[in-house]
């Protein structure tokens, strides 16, 4: 929707009583309107359903010398937080792929785990005048000074995959990824129904993400928020092992030299870690999947195959192919359209029962 169509529509034939009347307030309220358009940025009345504020930037249009207005290609900063594991590289490819379909020239940057390295690729994205930056960030903290450069610069924002804790929602448009705390619900009810009739102390052990980042924190929440409705589920070992198998196996060989006979459960906060945490169990002597039950985030076609012969036990989906959500965005922005503030991944869980019809559909 563009702004003026739906709040003005279009009158045909002379001015009546009706419309001087009209014209006397239009015209102080035409005034702001333009004013409004000026300061690039505005408000609108909702127009989907979302509960938060909705946000309007300019389209990229150029004027040529003899005065037509024609519109020009949109140019996305992408500053990416690393390549840690399966879904990482699947959610860049998305975003590539995507872009190279939607026609937007995209400037990609791999910041490997630096959110210093994030805030270089930012301002170099605004030393070049892109038209929308959009942000998947490291952790959660320490990004309102950067994304206030980016907003004096008249730059909108899009947050992806991740969520960056702030406190002025106008420094961002929309947040389009998943719901990390629900995912965590999901892996909590599966092992809550799961173990319904085993006697307790149920031991967990947890392979946690990335410290500070928002995926790590949610999950662990929402796992936390289920499993306490049995006091003799027990949380004995929880590290992070930083979202990678090597990570994940290296963790796992010290919690099974520390308490291997008491673990009855893995938690992983994703495949890449639950799949180096099999390994581990496996030079340990136990059976993944039997002697410990496996619970992992994400649904790479890796954790499906294990799920599927029996070496996981669940895996909760977490979607990293939202490349076209983020360029349609980019493009409704640009068209002065209004988003929602939060645009949530719909996803799935995977049992053992469903991994092998699953498996074909798989693109990562
Ligand atoms: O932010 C999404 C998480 O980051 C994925 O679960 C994990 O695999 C990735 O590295």
């Amino acid at each position: 929707m563009f702004v003026g169509s739906r709040q003005f529509p279009a009158r045909r034939g002379g001015m009546d009583m009706y419309g001087r009347r009209t014209a006397i307030w239009v015209w102080p309220f035409m005034l702001l309107v333009l004013l409004a358009c000026n300061k690039k940025e505005t408000m609108l009345p909702p127009e989907r359903t979302s509960d938060a504020p909705r946000q309007t930037m300019v389209a990229p249009v150029e004027e040529s010398a003899s005065g037509t207005v024609s519109r020009r290609s949109i140019t996305l900063g992408f500053s990416q937080l690393g390549s840690e594991s399966d879904w990482r590289n699947a959610n860049s490819e998305s975003v590539k792929e995507a872009a190279a379909e939607a026609g937007i020239e995209l400037l990609f940057e791999n910041a490997e785990q630096s959110q210093e390295k994030q805030f270089e690729a930012i301002r170099s994205f605004v030393a070049k005048k892109v038209d929308v930056i959009a942000i998947a960030p490291v952790i959660e903290t320490g990004w309102e000074p950067i994304l206030r450069e980016v907003k004096q610069a008249g730059i909108p924002v899009i947050m992806v995959d991740r969520e960056m804790k702030i406190s002025d929602p106008s420094l961002y448009v929309t947040f389009i990824g998943s719901d990390f705390y629900e995912e965590g619900r999901k892996a909590g009810k599966f092992l809550r129904d799961f173990m319904l009739d085993e006697p307790g102390p149920i031991r967990i052990a947890e392979l946690k993400g990335t410290e500070g980042s928002s995926p790590t924190i949610e999950r662990a929440k929402g796992f936390r928020d289920i499993i306490r409705e049995r006091d003799d589920f027990e949380i004995i070992l929880s590290e992070h092992a930083n979202f990678t198998v090597e990570g994940g196996r290296r963790v796992m060989e010290k919690f099974l030299e520390e308490r291997g006979s008491e673990i009855r459960v893995l938690f992983a906060h994703n495949d890449d870690m639950a799949l180096g945490a099999v390994e581990a169990i496996k030079a340990y002597g136990l059976r993944p999947g039997e002697d410990i039950i496996i619970i992992s985030v994400d649904g790479s076609r890796k954790a499906l195959e294990k799920l599927a012969a029996g070496e996981f036990n669940f895996v909760v989906e977490c979607n990293p192919l939202i490349g076209p959500q983020i360029m349609q965005a980019v493009q409704e922005i640009m068209e002065g359209r209004s988003l929602p503030k939060r645009i949530v991944s719909s996803e799935t869980v995977f049992t053992q029962a469903t991994a092998a019809q699953e498996l074909p559909n798989r693109r990562y």
